[in-house]
């Protein structure tokens, strides 16, 4: 029996249906040789979405996500010039992103820091540093914390302005999340770096009492403690160290984004937003407006997006790993995309669509053999 899944695409703004065009032939190609289909279906989201209908994330959008059974989304939002021609509530990150992860309660968002040893250059680290590679799994809450907590601004019995927004989890939030990533460092080394701030915030010692909790159905991990301080620099300094690590929805956006920073670039950040019934998938950066157009748009977030999300959602291990070593192909050729070359890496640099066929051709190969 042939496999059917319907996706709902999500292509975004700027240089989200650019990278998002690249990302899409990966299913022609998994068509072409396995027994499986693919229904595509394209929705308006983000800026776009808003100046056509009126709204960041429209109510058929809302309804094609519903009967799906993956989301791929691209990046949204508009440069800081044009977004202040939409509404604060309507713009991109408040209208659209932040309503379907609620929407889906994605509470789990995994961002993979992944860079192997021939795509070691790009990385703006020392060789003696990166050794062989990074391979940390970044797991973010994403639906709670002060992304998601009460807001309000006003003026105060003095007279001054003031803003007050609330940082609030209750237990089974911050307990699923964890039991993720505890699940996740079963599977990998067993070594779970829990990424806080209990010095400060109560929180995080709430967020750390559950953690124990937790860990006691799972004492064949280890828990390493470190501040989010302390992680950011440790980051830098020895990446090798982390293998999974976890964290609360703001620590998570921040580390993530440093994590693209250690690799070289954020191009190279995919990502999967798990909830309990649905999936989204999306790269971790943003719509990179001041180079849209131009078809040097890096792809490989969006390439690997659908790659975490042929494992994720429908359980295709061994396409998923095939998308990784198509893109990887591209590296080892001697090229990539503008983003991630230097000067002195002798590195050939392609355009988005090249980049594209360059996969798409090593994907149809290997999935050939
Ligand atoms: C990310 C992004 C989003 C976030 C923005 C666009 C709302 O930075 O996915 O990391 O802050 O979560
Ligand atoms: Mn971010």
């Amino acid at each position: 029996m042939t496999n059917a899944y319907k996706i709902a695409i999500l292509a975004g703004d700027a240089i989200g249906p650019e990278i998002m065009a690249q990302a899409v032939r990966v299913f022609d190609v998994l068509q072409q040789h396995r027994d499986v289909q693919f229904e595509l279906i394209e929705a308006p989201f983000g800026a776009s979405a808003y100046f056509e209908h009126g709204k960041a994330f429209p109510e058929q959008t809302k309804t094609i996500c519903d009967q799906a059974d993956a989301i791929l989304k691209g990046p949204v939002g508009l440069s800081h010039e044009e977004s202040k021609k939409i509404p604060v509530e309507e713009q991109a990150e408040r209208g659209a992103i932040l309503p379907l992860r609620a929407r889906y309660n994605t509470f789990a968002n995994f961002r993979p820091i992944y860079l192997s040893k021939d795509m070691a250059h790009f990385s703006p680290l020392k060789a003696d540093i990166i050794r062989d590679g990074i391979d940390i799994l970044l797991i973010r809450e994403l639906v709670g914390g002060l992304y998601f907590g009460e807001k309000e601004r006003g003026v105060n019995e003095s007279g001054k302005r003031y803003v007050k927004e609330v940082l609030e989890y209750d237990e089974d939030q911050i307990r699923q999340v964890l039991v993720v990533a505890f699940e996740q460092a079963r599977l990998r080394k067993k070594k779970l770096h829990n990424i806080h701030k209990s010095n400060v915030l109560m929180s995080s010692v709430f967020w750390n009492e559950i953690l124990d909790e937790v860990h006691q159905d799972y004492q064949d991990v280890e828990v390493v403690h470190l501040l989010v301080d302390a992680a950011a620099t440790a980051l830098c300094l020895n990446p090798g160290q982390f293998d999974v690590m976890v964290m609360e929805n703001m620590f998570g956006d921040i580390l993530s984004d440093q994590g693209g920073g250690i690799l070289g670039s954020l191009g190279l950040m995919p990502s999967a937003c798990m909830g309990p019934e649905k999936a989204y998938y999306e790269p971790s950066h943003g719509s990179a407006p001041d180079i849209a157009g131009k078809n040097i748009a890096n792809p490989y977030s969006m390439i690997g997006s659908v790659a975490m999300m042929l494992e994720m959602s429908f359980g295709m291990n061994e396409e998923s790993r095939a998308v990784w070593n198509a893109m990887k192909s591209v590296f080892e050729a001697g090229c990539s995309t503008a983003d991630l070359s230097s000067p002195d890496a002798g590195t050939q640099i392609v355009s988005t669509v090249e980049f594209g066929d360059m996969v798409m051709t090593k994907l149809g190969e290997l999935l050939a053999n």
